[in-house]
């Protein structure tokens, strides 16, 4: 293993029951509360009216912030920092899935930050040192995994880039995760979100060093899991075993202990990222897209790892195949998955329909160096040309 630090400073209570068992206890230090959410799915689902009782209950004085989209905006942060500041809140608390926990968190910054968050942070990858306002969040969608980490994927619509950037100090105090709570998802988002995970587990899974290593091993079983759970809750949405290991798995894949002893680049995230800048997509559907196209690229000079994801994970016997035959048909596997799940296989199924918006998308597009094989801008658009 290389050398790593690790500390996760967020506080879970898992389970059925837990918002009512532990929420008053965990805002017992505070008195204005700024409740964060979407687009009214907590209204449908009533988790609204639980909090909302609870809130009351304990003599809280909430000030509501709600309308944050999927794909939050750098616009949306503002309009929640100027509100979280006029209201003197002493703590965010978010009800969502990625999009409101990330939009949470990017407020949690701006609010208390003097300058310009998104040139200091987001735009590149500064150094800032101060502590947000507290956060905590209630779990409703299992996917992002946005729950136990300090990232935070933010749009700005004016320079159209979508990126993300972790800041430990902007990791919820705590997250309340009921299971529960996410079966009132669309199928279309908790087969996307449940793509968003494995996409997770798969890009730190194929970061290197490729040697063996417990996050690797660790990143095997998960990925083993996911392909299970999502299956088991295609079939019955309600299989609360399913969905409550969803969840987990979906925390697991982003609380960093997947990327302990590798440089994490997230290839396909950095693409899909400036995919969804341009069109608006659903993220993990975005992601469905792209990966197998990815893999297919480089699973040749990568063939060792994709031989062992095709046994290892896809159950697939070496029989007589070369490393590079078992490599190919261990991406086949993945794209047949992807199939099977009815996620897009194609740029026009997001609905991008205009060709000429390919070299304009992959020339926005900046991968990490040093942490997966090299793609230039030029292979970008080949890439997203592939997968038109
Ligand atoms: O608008 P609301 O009411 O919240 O409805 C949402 C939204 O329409 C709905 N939904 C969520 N929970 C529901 C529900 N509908 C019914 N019942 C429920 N229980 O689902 C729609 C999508 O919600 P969203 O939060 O956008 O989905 P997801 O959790 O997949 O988050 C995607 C966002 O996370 C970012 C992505 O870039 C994207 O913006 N990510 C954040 C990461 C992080 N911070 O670590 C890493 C990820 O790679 C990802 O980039
Ligand atoms: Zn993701």
């Amino acid at each position: 293993m290389q050398n790593f630090i690790f500390q996760n400073a967020t506080k879970v209570y898992f389970g059925k029951g837990c918002v009512k068992e532990y929420l008053a206890c965990l805002l017992r230090g505070s008195q204005r509360v700024l409740l964060a959410y979407g687009g009214g799915s907590i209204k449908a689902n009533g988790v609204y009216g639980q909090v909302m009782g609870i809130l009351s209950a304990a003599g809280k004085t909430v000030v509501e912030f709600a309308g944050i989209c999927p794909n939050p905006t750098y616009a949306k942060v503002q309009q929640g920092a100027a509100l979280a500041r006029e209201e003197k809140v002493d703590i965010i608390l978010g009800i969502g899935g990625g999009s409101v926990i990330d939009c949470c968190k990017a407020v949690a910054m701006a609010a208390v930050y003097p300058g310009d968050i998104w040139d200091d942070f987001w735009a590149r990858p500064g150094v800032v040192d101060f502590e947000p306002l507290p956060l905590g969040v209630i779990v409703t969608a299992a996917g992002a995994g946005s729950e136990m980490n300090g990232g935070a994927v933010i749009t700005n619509e004016e320079k159209k880039i979508k990126t993300g950037r972790d800041y430990p100090a902007c990791n919820p105090r705590f997250a309340l995760m009921d299971p529960t709570y996410t079966l009132s998802l669309p199928k279309e988002q908790m087969v996307s979100g449940g793509f968003d995970i494995l996409s997770h587990i798969m890009e730190a899974y194929f970061s290197w060093p490729d040697e063996d290593n417990v996050s690797d091993d660790i990143a095997e079983a998960l990925m083993q899991g996911v392909i299970r759970d999502l299956r088991a809750s295609v079939k019955d949405p309600q299989d609360y075993t399913a969905r409550s290991n969803l969840m987990w798995e979906s925390a697991m894949a982003e609380n960093r202990i997947l990327k302990l002893g590798k440089r994490c680049g997230f290839p396909c995230h950095q693409i899909e990222h400036q995919l969804g800048a341009y069109t608006g997509c659903n993220h993990g559907q975005g992601l469905a897209v792209l990966h197998p196209a990815y893999y297919r690229r480089i699973c040749g000079p990568e063939k060792q790892k994709f031989a062992r994801f095709a046994t290892r994970v896809w159950g697939i016997p070496a029989g007589g195949k070369s490393e590079e035959e078992l490599a190919h048909v261990g991406v086949e596997a993945l794209a047949g998955f992807i199939q099977e799940l009815g996620l897009p296989t194609t740029l026009r199924q997001l609905g991008l329909a205009d060709a000429k918006m390919l070299p304009v998308i992959a020339d926005s597009c900046n991968l990490e160096p040093a942490s997966c094989p090299k793609i230039t801008k030029e292979e970008i658009l080949t890439l997203l040309q592939a997968c038109f």
